[in-house]
């Protein structure tokens, strides 16, 4: 492939440059040819330098970054130029995508390049000993990771992160029941919090293969947007004892929702039948020292603004109790028009209840209050 100024353009994210097919900056749908480059994904990959920093700051063991579907390597060679670590190997099954990768890789100079023309899989399983395992591993695809998981897990060490992409949101958010169970092994309920229900299902899969595996995995950060869900997991080779696979119960009449390890037929507020989704993940999906990191990290990097602002959310939510509400959903119930934002996280806490903002969804909110206490504080 001949990379010349009519059909390629450098650019610049973060602090990097790349060398990008011109189309994928000027069509609505970025090709899958010569290579996938998308450029409305920047913030995901600014979030992925400022978390895999957050990481190694304080780890101190091989900093071998193995990502499985670089593409033209628009989020390893950020990674390789805007971080330090010891070695990164890019893989893709597209011989384009990783001369894009070399070109920009040359670009900006960068010496611990290593590149790999493989499936997925077999680039992974070369890496999946104890000894030669990475730090980092990443898996990006297009549709749903979760055929990846096995050997994206064998692949990480002890104590190193796997993050990972899924832009199936029909399938996660309720459109396609089977072809979510099939994929995820669990299924959602249809609700305003769609996005944390994906959040956990994806979390909630790759835990069941971890476990299968003897792994342990704690979730980190997790990342939404319209366009994509993403998850950031520390990994132990330990087994989890812990029970944090469940379901969702969600009332449909009264809007009572709650994190369940077994099913629970009808709403404890109203009697009603209730709904389920899961199994899925249960437990906490934000670590609040991982967070902190992030945020102190922010000031050495070239990243949106956004950022900040959204992992601030992060922050508050990080220990507050699983679901959301929003505040349009309330706003229905009482049959009157939302409070603002502010107003209601403070009244909650004015009477007592935890109440933080979350990164999910700009009106939304979380609180260990149920929906009926809710309705009672806002009413007066
Ligand atoms: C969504 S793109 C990756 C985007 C990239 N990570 C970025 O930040 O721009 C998915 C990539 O997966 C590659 N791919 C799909 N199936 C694969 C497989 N089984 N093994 C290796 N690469 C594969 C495609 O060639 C494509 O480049
Ligand atoms: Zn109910």
């Amino acid at each position: 492939m001949q990379i010349n100024k009519e059909t390629f353009e450098t650019i610049i994210e973060g602090q990097t440059k790349l060398m990008v097919p011109k189309k994928s900056l000027t069509e609505k749908v970025p090709p899958k040819v010569p290579a996938f480059f998308n450029p409305k994904a920047k913030l995901t990959r600014d979030f992925s330098i400022i978390a895999y920093k957050a990481f190694l700051k304080n780890f101190t063991g091989p900093k071998i970054f193995l990502e499985g579907l670089t593409g033209m390597g628009a989020r390893g060679i950020r990674v390789a130029n805007e971080l330090e670590l010891d070695k990164v190997i890019l893989n893709d099954l597209n011989p384009s995508g990783l001369e894009l990768a070399k070109y920009s890789g040359n670009l900006n100079n960068i010496q611990n390049l290593e590149f790999s023309e493989n499936e997925i899989c077999r680039f992974f399983s070369k890496y999946s000993q104890k000894g030669s395992r990475a730090s980092i591993v990443d898996i990006d695809p297009f549709g749903s990771p979760a055929q990846f998981f096995d050997c994206a897990l064998r692949a990480t060490m002890h104590g190193g992160i796997l993050s990972c992409t899924a832009t199936d949101l029909q399938v996660l958010n309720g459109l396609f029941q089977n072809a979510c169970s099939r994929k995820y092994g669990g299924v959602p309920v249809r609700t305003q919090y769609g996005n944390e229900i994906a959040i956990r299902l994806i979390l909630g899969c790759l835990r069941r293969v971890a476990g299968r595996l003897g792994l342990k995995i704690i979730p980190l950060y997790v990342e939404s947007n319209f366009h994509y869900y993403r998850i950031y997991v520390k990994m132990h080779t330990r087994s989890d004892q812990k029970e944090n696979l469940g379901y969702v119960t969600h009332c449909k009449n009264c809007g009572h929702r709650k994190m369940v390890s077994e099913k629970i037929d009808s709403c404890e507020l109203c009697n009603s039948k209730n709904s389920f989704g899961g199994p899925l993940w249960i437990d906490k999906i934000f670590d609040r020292e991982f967070i902190e990191n992030m945020l102190q990290g922010i000031s050495e990097l070239n990243v949106d603004k956004s950022c900040e602002k959204s992992l601030r959310k992060c922050l508050l939510e990080s220990e507050m109790p699983g679901i959301y509400f929003t505040l349009d959903e309330i706003a229905s119930r009482m049959k009157s028009s939302p409070p603002k934002l502010e107003n209601a996280i403070k009244n909650l806490q004015n009477k007592g209840y935890m109440s933080s903002p979350t990164s999910f969804n700009p009106t939304g909110f979380r609180t260990n209050a149920n929906v009926k206490e809710i309705i009672t504080v806002f009413s007066n």
